[in-house]
């Protein structure tokens, strides 16, 4: 049975979604293992667009299904949202979703905290404002609220009180809801999410449907912000590598490709290092051209030429066993492409950074390729395998637009050069 994981090799925004979504045809389940609305995974059906926060990118009108799982974090309300506006062009899509009861609920108390914690920060991260970075703690410091507590509403109660207690010392009157409020809204989005066909089932029960089929693994954001081993402490608070499979009971060694998603040129949004600096209006018009603003909060992302001793961190880090390649056609028209190549660590040139903390001293040293005036372009060849061999990672898959069709393999590409 076919079991991949698609994950982001950067820093986020690589277009997961896309590709998950042009993949999506060859699996009966598409699974998102970690993250929660902080993620913007935008698919195309037909001409129009949607934006999957939490959702997993399945074909919305195909025979495949999707299972949130319990690594991820889960705002009801935005969940209830994604489904209600999917369901209004494809009645009865609810149904093709499933969640594990055990994942972690993002309370509108976190998504405060959130905001708070942001303006305390001498160095604040840049978070989405999603609650995602408190929802995650509260998971770690034993406060948090699961699915499966709003199927207990005495427990549920009695959770909720023992946190905001808790929360009350620390935050005084800075939080809004207080529990019983919060428990209705809650109870009132749970009906919702099973009027609309959701089921809520764990990996427990799943576990034989899943090994029996196809599963692709969709993971969120990218592996540089990753909550272990990215750009600490300017990253996310999940698992962004497919290890993160092993929430939904997978083991990485069940995994039949591991493939990381990399944009031809690189992008971050938020604060944090970002070694392969540079400011020229070059660089900066790849901004336009790649419409780099966030499909989560609408930021500018930054915006940097082709960073390969990040992503060698990043293929050895989470396994990387190929790369999707997106966005090459927003190169098209420069003369030349800089690639940075290694990083000035201390003095010595490295290929790769040995540590998170790394990133935060390196120096780019670049190398320049000539660029290429459409991805048929020998020249846009020559890029992709110098990426391969400097990285060690077969480039597998093209994509060349927004479009979920807008793809293809690299070996058909050849043959059209
Ligand atoms: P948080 O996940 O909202 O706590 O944000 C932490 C950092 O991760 C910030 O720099 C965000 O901009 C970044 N981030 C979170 N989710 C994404 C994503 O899906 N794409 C790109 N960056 C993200």
């Amino acid at each position: 049975m076919k079991r991949v994981a698609v994950v982001g090799a950067q820093w986020g925004d690589e277009g997961k979604g896309k590709v998950v979504n042009y993949f999506a045809k060859d699996f009966e389940w598409i699974v998102r293992f970690a993250g929660g609305a902080n993620a913007g995974h935008t698919i195309y059906v037909g001409d129009k667009k949607y934006v999957n926060h939490l959702l997993p990118c399945i074909l919305p009108d195909g025979p495949g299904r999707g299972f949130l799982g319990a690594g991820m974090v889960v705002d009801l309300e935005q969940l209830v949202t994604e489904v209600e506006v999917l369901a209004k062009d494809f009645p009865g899509v609810g149904a093709k979703f499933a969640v594990d009861p055990e994942v972690f609920l993002v309370l509108p108390w976190h998504k405060q905290q959130d905001q708070l914690l942001e303006a305390m920060r001498a160095d604040p991260i840049g978070t989405t404002g999603r609650g995602i970075g408190p929802a995650y703690t509260d998971k770690a410091s034993r406060e948090g609220i699961k699915l499966c507590h709003l199927f207990d509403e005495k427990m549920l109660m009695e959770r909720l009180e023992n946190s905001w207690v808790i929360k009350q010392n620390l935050y005084r009157d800075q939080l809004s809801m207080p529990p019983a409020e919060l428990a209705e809204a809650l109870m009132r989005q749970r009906d919702r999410l099973l009027e609309l066909g959701v089921q809520v089932t764990g990996a427990v029960d799943m576990a034989h449907v899943f090994r029996s089929t196809s599963v692709l693994f969709e993971g969120a954001q990218g592996v540089l912000l990753d909550l272990d081993f990215g750009t600490y402490p300017f990253v996310t608070s999940g698992s962004c590598m497919a290890h993160g499979v092993s929430s939904v009971g997978f083991s990485t060694f069940e995994l039949d490709d591991v493939a990381g998603v990399l944009k031809a040129y690189t992008t971050r949004v938020g604060e944090g290092p970002f070694p392969s600096e540079d400011d020229s209006d070059e660089a900066q018009g790849i901004r336009e051209r790649g419409k780099e603003y966030g499909a989560t909060t609408g930021r500018p992302r930054r915006v940097r030429w082709p960073d390969l001793p990040a992503l060698r961190y990043a293929a050895i880090r989470s396994g990387l066993t190929s790369f999707v390649i997106t966005k090459a056609d927003v190169l098209n028209g420069l003369k030349t492409v800089r690639v940075c190549t290694g990083y000035r660590i201390d003095g010595v040139v490295r290929d790769v950074p040995s540590t998170s903390h790394d990133f935060f001293v390196a120096e780019p040293v670049y190398e320049e390729l000539p660029g290429w005036r459409t991805t048929d372009d020998v020249n846009f060849l020559k890029y992709m395998t110098f990426i391969e061999q400097q990285v060690n990672v077969p480039i597998t898959y093209i994509s060349y637009g927004p479009r979920t069709d807008e793809m293809e393999t690299k070996s058909r590409l050849i043959m059209n050069i």
